[in-house]
């Protein structure tokens, strides 16, 4: 950790701090960022131990007498000062089956199908939810558990009517969506106010309770369907 002074004006984001840091003091400070408008997801940090995009949060949020201080994503092997290593998140990305639709089914959807999945689109890939789940963060199961970002994505999939793909269980087994104990703390500090852990992850809990865990369809399986497969 090392302390600088920096000159404050009206409007300053801790991204413009550092920046000065940069051109001032420290020239090879390495920090990601690219769009400083809180939409490509690369300013991801730690500010005063909170998960945040350093380019979103206001320098006059702070008490004018106390330091700030940003450290990088816990969760992540850091390459170098405020850059980590978030490639992890990429080959879990790659392990999701993509959307499936076969050319003659109806590519009709209502409103209120395209309402319900809308906000699983938002996401930036900040990867702040990532970093706050304690099934990563504390725990480091990152074999067995996709995290909060790709639940959302596993979510879009699984409610879009034109997909056809079946994911369920992928979802209870490759991606471990039994791990998260719906401690909302990612949906606290995603930017995009997606609402991770009621819109996306506990639909997805509950579509594979449904499947597994439903006394009724077992008995069903074991029995009856068994005879209906196709
Ligand atoms: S709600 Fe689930 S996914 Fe979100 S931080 Fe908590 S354990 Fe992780
Ligand atoms: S869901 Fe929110 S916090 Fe998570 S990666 Fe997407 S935008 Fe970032
Ligand atoms: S620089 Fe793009 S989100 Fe912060």
């Amino acid at each position: 950790m090392e302390s600088f002074d920096v000159e404050v004006e009206a409007g300053m984001v801790v991204l413009d701090a550092i920046h000065r840091i940069q051109s001032t003091e420290a020239p090879d400070l390495a920090v990601r960022w690219n769009c400083k408008a809180g939409k490509c997801g690369s300013c991801s940090a730690e500010i005063n131990g909170h998960p945040g995009l350093t380019c979103m949060t206001r320098i006059s949020d702070f008490p004018e007498e106390e330091s700030i201080t940003v450290q990088p994503m816990k969760t992540f092997p850091v390459i170098k000062d405020l850059v980590t290593d978030v490639s992890w998140n990429y080959e879990v990305n790659k392990r999701i089956a993509p959307h499936q639709h076969t050319k003659d089914s109806d590519p009709r959807m209502f409103q209120e199908e395209i309402n319900r999945t809308q906000e699983f689109r938002k996401c930036i890939e900040c990867f702040l939810c990532q970093d706050v789940c304690h099934v990563l963060r504390d725990h480091d199961l990152k074999d067995e558990f996709a995290g909060p970002r790709f639940m959302v994505r596993l979510a879009g999939l699984e409610m879009n009517p034109l997909d056809e793909g079946d994911r369920l269980s992928d979802i209870r087994e490759k991606h471990g969506v039994g791990f998260c104990n719906i401690t909302k703390c990612c949906t606290t500090v995603c930017p995009e106010n997606i609402t991770i852990t009621d819109n996306a992850i506990i639909p997805l809990k509950e579509r594979v309770v449904d499947e597994y865990y439903d006394p009724l369809k077992w008995i069903w399986n074991k029995t009856i369907g068994k005879n209906f497969e196709v």
